[in-house]
């Protein structure tokens, strides 16, 4: 049976929800549900505006049969050929053979990519190339890398309607709402919003901002995006969040502590540490980053002006989960926080340089402070230490500059360290007959720590 809704006098939602696959992409957690949007304008020419995802391909032909009633398809648009949109393409070209495919030149290898198929049907359409379906104007713009290199969006000047492909979209499934007022947005959306854009957009900020550049030379009355609901109200609202997320400006002047711990010392130390924050009245979200996937904590660091990450040493190395949600914030190319560390390291804690060198290639990052340094568990009186950090934290997040001639000098380590282990002797000299206790190589393996 259809399941269909009216966007404007003759659009139609013909799209579905997927509640049974539990990751998006194989990769991000979806505990709502996902929506995969397609629009079918019924003018004097039938335009379908993308297909959708295979999950949902039998409700949607569905769909578009009920509202074609027998009429014929005269045109697909598609903006974007990735397969949770694209994926029922070839079907709906054995149904609808005569179906011209409206696209961008680069979907055009992408079409025989994914449907090995021929390509008499096809019209190619650059920036600028426009759409008459009778009562409607469409003209196509180009918006490389939104998410894909081919994706093109369309502005109907007659409704003043952007069909924004993954632009403006958001995790979560419909339940029978279409319309973003038909909800309380900021409070029950808003955050599934910014982790789908940080996740699968986030990496392409400056193209994003291109993007919104076209669209401000557009009088915009309605959104219809690939995923998530439509905006007909307070368009601003989420084009200010897209200003926002596109150009890495933080949300909130606070701190997100990410940690890894194994056995509890590291987490105790964060836990202290976001105690003294919210003592001095800093907003301070926190994440195990073992038990939260990290499609939520880059979210949150995206949202977050100020970062702290702590992590246990393991094997010589980060611990495993946070090496991999630092890999992951450093391939979104997120920019322009402010980042303090904590290390733990039973013998040789090393993970805080190790943390630090995968976020030094990413633009204007600051790094504030030593880091704070357990071996194995905070030491009596090391609080104070915690206390510091909150505090400088705290001075950072309300834009109090430290006073760098009355800091004192930052302590060089002293000692040398084992090339093999990671094994670390505090002291001055290095003996020449010196044996590394744990892997019992000789002084040769070891070098000045730096
Ligand atoms: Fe919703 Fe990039 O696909």
């Amino acid at each position: 049976m259809y399941c269909i809704r009216s966007v404007t006098g003759d659009l139609y939602w013909i799209g579905g929800n997927d509640r049974q696959s539990t990751l998006f992409e194989s990769a991000h957690p979806v505990p709502r549900g996902m929506s995969y949007n397609s629009y079918l304008l019924m003018d004097e020419k039938t335009v379908l505006f993308d297909t959708v995802d295979r999950s949902i391909q039998s409700q949607f032909f569905e769909n578009l049969e009920h509202v074609l009633d027998g009429r014929r398809l005269d045109y697909v648009v598609i903006h974007h050929m990735e397969p949770d949109h694209a994926a029922t393409l070839g079907d709906l070209m054995l149904r609808y053979p005569d179906v011209v495919i409206i696209c961008s030149k680069k979907a055009v290898d992408m079409i025989h990519q994914f449907h090995c198929t021929d390509s008499q049907n096809i019209r190619a359409v650059r920036e600028g190339d426009t759409l008459e379906t009778g009562r409607h104007h469409i003209t196509f713009y180009e918006a490389p890398m939104v998410h894909w290199p081919e994706v093109l969006v369309s502005y109907d000047s007659t409704d003043k309607l952007l069909f924004s492909a993954d632009a403006f979209g958001t995790f979560g499934a419909l339940n029978g709402v279409l319309f973003a007022d038909e909800v309380d947005f900021d409070r029950d959306w808003l955050d599934e919003c910014r982790r789908y854009y940080t996740n699968i957009v986030g990496k392409y900020g400056p193209q994003v901002t291109s993007l919104l550049k076209k669209l401000s030379a557009l009088d915009l009355q309605i959104i219809c995006s690939l995923h998530g609901p439509v905006w007909r109200k307070n368009l601003d609202y989420l084009l200010d969040k897209y200003r926002t997320w596109a150009a890495y400006q933080p949300e909130v002047q606070g701190v997100l502590i990410a940690f890894a711990s194994v056995y509890g010392g590291t987490e105790t130390a964060a836990s202290i540490l976001a105690c003294r924050l919210a003592e001095l009245g800093i907003p301070v979200e926190m994440h195990d980053v073992s038990m939260t996937h990290p499609s939520y904590v880059l979210s949150d660091a995206f949202k977050y002006s100020h970062l702290v990450f702590a992590s246990t040493t393991y094997n010589n190395g980060i611990f495993v989960t946070m090496e991999n949600l630092l890999h992951d914030i450093a391939s979104h190319a997120l920019r322009g926080r402010k980042v303090a560390f904590i290390q733990n390291g039973s013998w040789a804690p090393a993970s805080a340089k190790l943390m630090k060198q995968l976020l030094e290639p990413l633009k204007d990052m600051e790094f504030l402070d030593q880091p704070v340094t357990l071996k194995s568990s905070l030491a009596p009186g090391q609080e104070a230490e915690l206390e510091a950090m909150a505090r400088r934290l705290a001075d950072s997040v309300h834009g109090v500059q430290p006073q760098s001639e009355e800091a004192p000098a930052p302590q060089k380590p002293k000692g040398f360290i084992c090339k093999i282990c990671g094994y670390i002797l505090e002291s001055d000299v290095l003996p020449p007959d010196f044996v590394c206790p744990i892997c019992r190589r000789p002084a040769s393996d070891f070098e000045p720590l730096s």
